[in-house]
């Protein structure tokens, strides 16, 4: 039986890019196509809203032509077969983890299928375009919903259940991502203090490769697989 009885699983980009959704960092990733502080801050959605939300428009079409790959499936193999419990932490706002089966899953950075007016505070699901012109279904006025993603200079959500969760795991995973964004940077410490054994399973070394006590290098779709088998075996 495996030692590991909680098991906290960070997952970013890359987790996704075998899906056909583009990283952030990488060579010819979002950020390269894009600037951040256009569509992707409270500054940038203030200046020009079309812009943003043709931004988010592409990124939820995006995710009507793709299914999770063998990384997300595993994950949620894991969850369903291992005998403790696994909380699955991503920062991606795609739903590929959910469209997997895994359900113990905090979305950190926010759901490209939610949105909520600025206005009233209220959200709601949404598959489809949304515009400045749309009104808001709770309040009725136009001009207030965004995404609900959390953008650079807000707060993540669900840091409260993390935090905790980060105290009582005894192993920490981190998948497909880069380690540059903090908080979800800093997990990898906070697990370590706590005494939990950690994993970096990545494309290439991240940039807190060296946090990690153990590292496999490799796609998603294969190495993922390959460490929920080894953990279920043992
Ligand atoms: P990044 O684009 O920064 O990093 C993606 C990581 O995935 C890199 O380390 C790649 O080497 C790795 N990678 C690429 N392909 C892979 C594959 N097939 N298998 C395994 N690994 C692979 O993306 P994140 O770390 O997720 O936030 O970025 C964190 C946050 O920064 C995002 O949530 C987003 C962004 O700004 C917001 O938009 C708020």
């Amino acid at each position: 039986m495996s030692p590991y009885r909680r098991i906290v699983i960070l997952t970013g980009a890359g987790l996704s890019a075998e899906s056909g959704l583009a990283t952030f960092r990488d060579k010819g990733g979002v950020w390269a196509k894009y600037d951040y502080r256009e569509v992707a801050t409270p500054e940038g959605f203030a200046r020009n809203p079309a812009l943003v939300h043709e931004f988010y428009n592409m990124r939820r079409r995006d995710l009507k032509r793709v299914a999770p790959n063998a990384a997300h499936k595993a994950l949620a193999r894991l969850e369903r077969e291992h005998p403790g419990e696994i909380l699955v932490v991503t920062q991606n706002v795609d739903n590929l983890h959910e469209a997997a089966g895994s359900q113990n899953l905090l979305h950190m950075h926010g759901e490209l299928t939610k949105v909520f007016c600025t206005n009233c505070r209220m959200g709601c699901s949404w598959t489809d375009e949304l515009s400045i012109d749309i009104a808001c279904p709770t309040c009725g006025k136009a001009g207030g919903m965004r995404p609900d993603i959390v953008w650079f200079g807000e707060i993540p959500y669900h840091m409260e259940a993390i935090v905790g969760a980060l105290a009582r795991a005894d192993l920490f995973i981190s998948i497909g991502t880069s380690g540059n964004v903090y908080p979800a940077s800093g997990f990898v410490a906070e697990a370590k203090t706590n005494g939990a054994h950690t994993v970096e399973l990545n494309l290439e070394p991240s940039e807190g490769v060296t946090m990690f006590a153990e590292a496999i290098h490799g796609p998603a779709s294969q190495v993922v697989p390959a460490y929920v088998e080894e953990l279920l075996a043992d």
